[in-house]
């Protein structure tokens, strides 16, 4: 099938039309921020399921309940989806949704308080997570042969092609990237990688999330948290795993949506012709920017 049977174009973006619709995309514009709200933002494959659930258990106190009765998207919801509009405003503050939008395509609101000049009660919260974008591209690569809703790839050679060129969903990831390192969100905007939680210390970075966003744990339930996040724990989920979505929408038997879960998959499939390729066209992209990534662990 021609790309265009599975994706919207707005203002530039490929979005996937299964969830995106010209009336979702108004609810998006039009969103009025509420100052307790949470949103986490990442470029898609980066890690927003695993947020979905670190989020609601570290502000609701490590009651799981949230996360074993309530499907991710509902949970926390993506703003620019087809579900928002009916969700948003029916969840209990603090508001918390996820969106994959570069910066300069969230809703007016989000600026609005600094247009007001009222900077200083500017207070909702914003984290960022990133990943290595090799790694990306290659959980994204298995992605497309399991979503019913995403044109077929190709190989893989071809995808990294579409990949570098932001002939992809939610665009150029460098764009995405980019765009949310220069915000004016001054310390309300947490940047958090997937390297760090997953090869470094989940612990502590749940510990710095905590700190952002003004809450506190017992050492308990923080480790009882850590330990429910860990991927392994996290695939059991059904709540998370998606495996309440059908077979013709997200298809488990050529990739699990929880596939592999680490750092350095890509090593399984970059050639180093195409390495250096990525190399070159990424790092001339972020040239001039403070940006940088675990490349090659
Ligand atoms: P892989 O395909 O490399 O396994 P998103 O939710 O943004 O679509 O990102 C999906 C990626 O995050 C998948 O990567 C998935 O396995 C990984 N992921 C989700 N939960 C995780 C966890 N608890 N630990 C490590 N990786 C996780």
């Amino acid at each position: 099938m021609a790309k265009n049977d599975f994706y919207l174009l707005y203002r530039g973006l490929l979005l996937p039309n299964i969830a995106h619709t010209e009336d979702s995309l108004k609810f998006l514009e039009s969103f009025q921020m509420r100052d307790d709200d949470v949103i986490v933002i990442t470029y898609p494959k980066s890690g927003t399921t695993w947020m979905q659930e670190i989020i609601p258990l570290l502000l609701n106190g490590g009651d799981f309940t949230p996360v074993l009765t309530i499907p991710n998207w509902d949970r926390m919801p993506w703003l620019e989806e087809s579900r928002a509009a009916g969700l948003i405003d029916k969840l209990s503050a603090p508001r918390t949704f996820v969106s994959h939008m570069p910066y300069y395509l969230m809703p007016s609101s989000l600026f609005s308080s600094k247009a007001k000049g009222h900077v200083f009660f500017f207070h909702f919260e914003v984290i960022y997570v990133s990943r290595n974008p090799k790694d990306v591209m290659v959980s994204s690569f298995h992605f497309h042969h399991m979503a019913g809703f995403l044109h077929d790839p190709g190989t893989f050679e071809e995808f990294a092609d579409q990949f570098l060129a932001g002939n992809v969903i939610f665009g150029k990831w460098t764009d995405h990237v980019k765009s949310w390192r220069n915000t004016d969100l001054g310390d309300r905007i947490l940047y958090i990688t997937y390297e760090e939680m997953i090869q470094q210390d989940l612990h502590g970075a749940l510990e710095r999330m905590l700190v952002f966003l003004g809450k506190s744990l017992s050492k308990d339930a923080l480790r009882r948290i850590t330990e429910h996040c860990q991927f392994k724990s996290m695939k059991q989920n059904n709540m998370s795993n998606y495996s309440l979505v059908p077979e013709t929408v997200m298809d488990t038997t050529k990739s699990m949506f929880l596939r592999k879960g680490i750092a350095g998959d890509w090593k399984n499939y970059f050639s180093p012709e195409l390495e250096a390729k990525f190399n070159k066209t990424i790092s001339e992209e972020l040239n001039g920017t403070d940006i940088t990534f675990l490349w090659d662990e």
